[in-house]
């Protein structure tokens, strides 16, 4: 069957089976590589995209689930050859290693600072929770998230 959705701005249509995960579709009939899989099983957060403005595990979810969704990936965070200023700050602060948990990481972070601009160092532990860094990055990674909500909120810097 078809799937029909919308991934980093731009709608695309392709052949699905029924039974296929999102992830894999997006991964790999797509070739949108920044979707990692690594548990399949919702834990890890590896897979995390944003799915109509939340974010969502898209190893649970089937591909014709997100019928007319709204996808963003890693490949979309970028504009105009700009990094976001999360993907900045994770380089400058060394907030990936391998970078096998990032593109989620990045996703995460992101909706936390949609919702909260200014979260604490708690709030942000507490949202990384759920993705799991292999290479156990989590001090560099809760860094860049600060960093990056200093420079988007400089208001509220202190
Ligand atoms: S691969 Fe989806 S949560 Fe681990
Ligand atoms: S940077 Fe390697 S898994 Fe997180």
């Amino acid at each position: 069957m078809k799937v029909t959705l919308t991934v980093n701005g731009r709608q695309v249509t392709a052949d699905c089976e029924p039974r296929r995960s999102l992830a894999d579709f997006l991964r790999q009939d797509l070739g949108f590589t920044g979707v990692h899989l690594g548990c399949e099983h919702g834990v890890c957060g590896a897979c995390t995209i944003t799915l109509d403005g939340a974010t969502a595990r898209a190893c649970c979810l089937l591909a014709v689930q997100a019928e007319g969704a709204e996808i963003t990936t890693v490949e979309g965070m970028a504009t105009d050859g700009e990094l976001h200023p999360l993907q900045q700050s994770f380089r400058d602060h060394h907030g990936l290693q391998c970078g096998f948990c990032t593109p989620g990481m990045l996703a995460t972070a992101a909706e936390l600072l949609r919702e909260t601009p200014s979260p604490t160092e708690a709030e942000i532990r507490e949202r990384i929770s759920g993705n799991l860094c292999r290479c156990t990055g989590y001090q560099f990674i809760v860094d860049s998230i600060a960093d990056a909500a200093k420079k988007l909120n400089p208001r509220d810097a202190p």
